[in-house]
């Protein structure tokens, strides 16, 4: 993990720009990753999910320009990538570049007036840790975009979720990459000490007070390091399934079904597989309610039994998990987590455990040991507190 604090950061970031552009950047803005707390591949079936936004940020040091140029710099790779915005496409310019390139793309086709950029990106979230690294990029860009080009969208929950959307289409349609939306709306609408409960059907978002310091335990990330191929084929395949699946129910989408309605529409459905897909969903909806009316309880214990279902229903119904992330969750479990599941998108990424505060350093050493005896790649652990969303910093 980086050790960077944000101001070091935002003096990095602001002097490898006037290194690379030749003058000081108009400001610097930032957008944290994620980690899902709960309602995991929900997002895409009109369902519920309930993240967190990290301590962890991408970090974008942006000068507006007004020749319809966009030109982007990483602080963690050489070289400048210069684009027409008027040429950006799924071709174009490719790369992280896409991540930067699809937001203004986005923006515009909305009918905003964005007209270039330089950006100088740097960032304290790992990549391919499952944390959202790509959506905290594309709504650093989007908070900067606003700022700079006047469009005020930071200043309410209905521009940051417009926001946000956006992000979401550079996502889809210019890196490619067939997401929900979780990502983005936890990165711009997370607020401090509190989880994100999402709506993703009506759009409606409520803060969760999420603060397990208080009651002495931590949120553990393990980031299991797991890389697997064809994630993006996996991915697709899930959510293709589940939009099949509702087409042959005759609903508009998964979660039109609920808790009454699943033995109904599981004797309904032809083969074993997609019955199992059908019940994840359904049964991963239910359970971010049970965890939000149980975090309002206080009722930790509970918190940690539906991370533990949710595991369980990734790992043998939704089949999204790996040995990685099922070593890791069961070695936290062992060691006096009250529950612990994967978070995000699975095959490989992260796991989340909830656990004694004091106890935190004896699970983290517990998994590095189930690694090392497994064979696998060393595991890199630590804790997170809900923090806040993107904004500008400097
Ligand atoms: C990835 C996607 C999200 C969501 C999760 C699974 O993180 O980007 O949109 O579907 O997987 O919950």
């Amino acid at each position: 993990m980086s050790e960077r604090t944000r101001d070091e950061v935002v003096a990095s970031v602001s002097d490898v720009f006037a290194r690379t552009f030749g003058s000081a950047p108009t400001g610097v803005w930032s957008a944290p990753g994620r980690v899902n707390l709960i309602g995991e591949h929900t997002d895409y079936n009109g369902g519920l999910c309930l993240p967190i936004a990290l301590p962890q940020r991408t970090y974008a040091a942006v000068s507006r320009r007004d020749d319809g140029v966009l030109r982007m710099a990483s602080a963690q790779q050489d070289g400048v990538v210069e684009v027409a915005l008027d040429d950006i496409s799924p071709k174009q310019p490719g790369g992280w570049g896409s991540y930067v390139a699809g937001v203004l793309w986005a923006l515009r086709r909305d009918g905003l007036p964005v007209d270039g950029l330089d950006v100088v990106v740097d960032s304290t979230v790992p990549f391919g840790a499952g944390l959202s690294s790509s959506a905290a990029l594309e709504c650093a860009v989007a908070a900067a975009a606003s700022d700079l080009f006047d469009l005020d969208l930071l200043a309410s929950t209905e521009g940051r979720a417009r926001l946000a959307a956006r992000c979401v289409e550079a996502e889809n349609e210019i890196a490619g990459a067939p997401t929900g939306g979780m990502d983005q709306s936890a990165s711009l609408l997370c607020d401090d000490a509190a989880a994100l409960l999402l709506d993703c059907r009506s759009g409606e978002t409520r803060q969760v007070p999420f603060d397990l310091d208080a009651s002495g335990y931590v949120l553990l990330v393990t980031d299991t390091r797991a890389e697997h191929a064809l994630v993006d084929g996996q991915y697709a395949a899930r959510r293709d399934a589940c939009e099949a699946a509702a087409r042959d129910l005759g609903v508009e989408t998964l979660r039109e079904i609920g808790p009454a309605g699943l033995d109904d529409a599981l004797g309904r459905l032809g083969s074993d597989e997609v019955r199992r897909r059908v019940r994840h969903v359904v049964t991963e909806i239910e359970r971010v309610t049970l965890a939000v009316t149980a975090l309002e309880a206080g009722d930790l214990d509970e918190v940690g039994r539906l991370f533990d279902l949710s595991h369980a229903s990734l790992r043998d119904d939704y089949e999204v998990s790996c040995e990685e992330l099922d070593v890791a969750t069961a070695t936290a479990r062992s060691h006096g987590a009250l529950g612990a599941r994967m978070t995000g998108g699975g095959f490989g990424g992260s796991c989340i455990a909830i656990v004694r505060a004091a106890d935190a350093d004896a699970v983290a050493a517990a998994i590095a040991a189930a690694f090392e005896a497994e064979g696998f790649t060393p595991p890199v652990s630590f804790t997170v507190t809900a923090s806040g969303p993107a904004d500008r910093d400097r």
